[in-house]
């Protein structure tokens, strides 16, 4: 077993303004309808952080790729699931067929923020 970690922070302002300018552009180009789908239902406040988190997120998975969002990668094919243990990921199209090409087996995701920045830490678990 080999494991690999990936991290991003970033600041929440820098995101919100990009919603601000682009709206429904950056949601369809960044993010995965059900992500999208959580984030409309999300109040004006936890708008912004929401976005920031899952956009950490995507970035930090796309280290333990070890790609960044190169190679046909997309952030919006790293799709950020909220469930009642803690955030999970999975991974679709290129992202998911080079998952499988490097024997990545599993990833685990913590997320986090403050009233400026959000960070994510992504570990990924690969086959030996
Ligand atoms: C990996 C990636 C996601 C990092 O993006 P970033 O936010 O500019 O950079 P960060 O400061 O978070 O991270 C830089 C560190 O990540 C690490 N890193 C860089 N490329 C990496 C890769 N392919 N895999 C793993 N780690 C990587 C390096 O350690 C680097 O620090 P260093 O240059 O001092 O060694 C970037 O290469 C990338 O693909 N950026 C695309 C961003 C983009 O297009 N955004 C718009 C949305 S599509």
């Amino acid at each position: 077993m080999q494991i690999k970690n990936g991290i991003d922070l970033i600041e929440i302002s820098r995101i919100k303004k990009s919603y601000d300018t682009f709206g429904d552009r950056l949601l369809n180009r960044i993010y995965d309808k059900s992500e999208i789908n959580v984030f409309l239902k999300k109040s004006l406040v936890a708008k912004a952080p929401f976005l920031a988190k899952n956009f950490a997120a995507k970035e930090a998975v796309s280290k333990v790729l070890g790609t960044g969002f190169t190679k046909g990668i997309r952030p919006k094919d790293i799709v950020i699931k909220r469930k009642y243990g803690g955030p999970e990921v999975e991974l679709k199209g290129k992202a998911a067929t080079f998952a499988k090409e490097i024997g990545l087996k599993h990833i685990s995701l913590s997320l986090t923020d403050t009233n400026y920045n959000a960070a994510a830490v992504a570990t990924g678990i690969f086959e030996a």
